[in-house]
């Protein structure tokens, strides 16, 4: 099975996807931002790495279209979103359907969007966590894949709170793209996944 991850920054979610030891290929590491610091990580880890730069785009359709050029370029069974911060279109996100995976820092349905963990301390809830989902248009809604929860605790700022929900990221995002790779998701007329093997 062929992957290609995209991401915008640190990039500790696609060094812990390459460092797994996956039944995966993963062509290329594609950044939207050339400072990227997961591109020398990915680079260092010998895996192929290319940035298509959303500043050098004129507007949200024309920069999808270069990037889904660059990745058709791979044909990847799997795209991977590891902290890839852009908004995609509704064209890009049909052009993957059902190949397209994302993680988010909090657990869906509560808190999509930006700035999770500090909107988790500000409600007061005891329990956190992350989603590894299937991608559709409207952004953190598609079909939940695993989730991990932690506790809040009262000491918590965002930083603590942040590492101990990133600590379960780098371990489900694995498992989520092992499943894929092993054709063990399956995505039901109602939007919820069946794994096999997993209860
Ligand atoms: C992660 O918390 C991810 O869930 C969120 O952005 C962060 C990216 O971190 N979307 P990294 O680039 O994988 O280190």
């Amino acid at each position: 099975m062929k992957a290609v991850v995209l991401i915008s920054g640190r990039g500790s979610n696609m060094e812990a996807l390459l460092k797994a030891g996956l039944p995966v290929e993963f062509a290329c590491v594609i950044s939207n931002r050339p400072d990227a610091q997961g591109l020398a990580v990915a680079a260092g880890l010998g895996v192929a790495t290319a940035v298509v730069d959303h500043k050098g785009h004129d507007g949200r359709a024309a920069f999808d279209a270069a990037l889904a050029a660059e990745i058709d370029r791979h044909a990847p069974d799997l795209v991977i979103l590891a902290g890839f911060m852009r908004v995609l279109t509704t064209d890009f996100v049909r052009r993957y359907a059902d190949r397209m995976i994302n993680i988010h820092p909090a657990l869906l349905p509560a808190f999509p969007g930006l700035h999770t963990h500090a909107r988790a301390l500000a409600a007061g809830v005891r329990v956190h966590g992350c989603t590894v989902h299937f991608v559709t248009p409207e952004v953190d809604v598609g079909p939940i894949i695993v989730q991990a929860v932690v506790p809040v605790l009262a000491d918590d700022d965002e930083a603590s709170l942040a590492a101990r929900v990133l600590a379960q990221e780098h371990r489900i995002f694995p498992l989520a793209v092992r499943w894929f790779a092993e054709g063990r998701l399956h995505v039901g007329a109602d939007a919820r996944v069946r794994v096999d093997g997993v209860a």
